[in-house]
């Protein structure tokens, strides 16, 4: 008897229709999706992703101009906005969404926390001051700024209302002996992550988190080919990832198909550190 009941469940959870089958894979149209770092490497390939499945897409960068390189690989540029945004500063991060709203007539409804920086270099940032200030700070502030905007007078209502989706990283689960100010500030996206997730799922936003392994982009060009390979060596897969390669979960989290999921933290590392 359970299990012809649970048989039940099952056939009415399958989406098997031939016209969801062909479905575009996200579908973002008329939605305003606000990326941070979205200059370069993961940022860049996601918003190159969301403007593939329909989203107004707000490119932010600490650095405008690549910002605006992004804007400009983007079809329909009319669609979308380059604003520079430094995640550490929360007046700038509330400017930017007070922008978004007045150029939209709302405010954005997607987050992908994608800005961040690892200190190579341990002569700088001794105190990790930058780090933890970028990495893990920048990630309240933006948070706070977009769910404060985004329950204006609205806080009870259970409707969906808004996703997010926070880069940490797999050093922030693993830790490691040459980068501990960069995987402690990642640990500490990673539990902001599922503590905020909780708070806000009953408010109508779901938030979810990466962990990304090794990928190829501005952040890891410095690595000595050496010191590369042997992330490579330990891989199961043993490559870099592509910035593509972590969009495409990420437009994942973002969309529909993942609706059941909440402060999850979903590892793509070509199976490093499971
Ligand atoms: N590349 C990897 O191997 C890897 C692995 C795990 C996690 N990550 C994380 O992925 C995210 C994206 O990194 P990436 O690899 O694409 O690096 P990237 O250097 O290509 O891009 C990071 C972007 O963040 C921007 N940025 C830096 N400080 C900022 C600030 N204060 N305000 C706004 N923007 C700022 C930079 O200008 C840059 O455009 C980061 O959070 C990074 O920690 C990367």
């Amino acid at each position: 008897m359970a299990l012809k009941g649970l048989h039940h469940l099952c056939t009415h959870s399958v989406r098997a229709s031939p016209e969801d089958a062909t479905m575009a894979p996200n579908d973002f149209t008329g939605q305003v999706a606000l990326v941070t770092g979205g200059g370069s490497g993961i940022g860049r390939a996601t918003c190159l992703l969301l403007a593939r499945d329909g989203a107004r897409v707000v490119v932010t960068d600490f650095n405008v101009q690549t910002a605006r390189e992004t804007h400009s690989l983007m079809p329909n540029p009319e669609k979308h906005l380059a604003l520079q945004m430094d995640v550490t500063q929360q007046s700038a991060v509330q400017s930017v969404i007070a922008t978004v709203r007045d150029k939209y007539g709302e405010p954005p409804s997607l987050l992908v926390n994608a800005a961040g920086i690892m200190n190579i270099d341990p002569s700088f940032d001794k105190t990790g001051d930058v780090v933890i200030n970028v990495n893990l700070k920048g990630i309240f502030i933006v948070t706070e700024a977009f769910t404060e905007e985004l329950l204006k007078g609205n806080e009870g209502a259970q409707e969906d209302k808004g996703v997010i989706v926070n880069i940490a990283s797999i050093l922030g689960k693993l830790g490691h002996p040459d980068f501990r100010h960069y995987a402690a500030s990642k640990g500490g996206v990673i539990t902001y992550s599922k503590s905020c997730a909780a708070h806000m799922i009953r408010k109508g936003i779901r938030i979810n988190c990466i962990l990304p392994g090794l990928v190829d982009t501005a952040m890891t060009k410095p690595f000595t080919e050496e010191f590369r390979q042997s992330i490579c060596d330990k891989t199961p897969l043993p490559r870099a990832g592509k910035p593509e390669e972590i969009a495409e979960v990420v437009v994942f989290l973002l969309s529909w198909r993942s609706s059941f999921m909440v402060g999850a933290c979903v590892e793509v590392t070509g199976g490093d550190g499971m």
